[in-house]
């Protein structure tokens, strides 16, 4: 996964953690795709798990800060995707960590992740750029 200006939400803050979170989404695939332990993996994992609930607090932050009128829908779509990472993380704890594993982070993950940058956190972008 690359980040590209494509991605830019327009605030600076939003897009240094969204260059990170792609940045440890890359560390959980090469870990998957060079079939490192599952420990490994599962660790990754967590990291990642950690730092997208702390990313996802940080734009709540904003939205409520500056009174966001989207504030449900977006907050709705981040629980929608913690909870879906958790499932994940709980079938590669399980031992499902393989190439079908992989494919599935690369589409809950990686596919979700940029949709909702491009949609979602871009139009929240627009918003925060005129009320800065
Ligand atoms: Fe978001």
């Amino acid at each position: 996964m690359q980040w590209t200006n494509d991605l830019s939400a327009g605030v600076e803050q939003i897009d240094s953690q969204h260059k990170e979170l792609i940045a440890r989404i890359n560390t959980l695939l090469d870990a998957m795709k060079q079939g490192r332990g599952r420990a490994e993996v599962g660790q990754t994992m967590s990291f990642l798990g950690d730092y997208v609930v702390s990313h996802f607090g940080e734009e709540e932050k904003y939205m409520s800060s500056f009174c966001y009128p989207e504030i449900d829908g977006h907050k709705a779509a981040h629980k929608a995707f913690v909870s879906d990472f958790r499932q994940l993380t709980k079938g590669i704890n399980n031992g499902e960590a393989n190439s079908l594993t992989a494919i599935q982070v690369q589409h809950h993950v990686c596919d979700w992740l940029v949709n909702h940058i491009c949609k979602t956190d871009k139009a929240l972008g627009s918003y925060l750029k005129s009320r800065l």
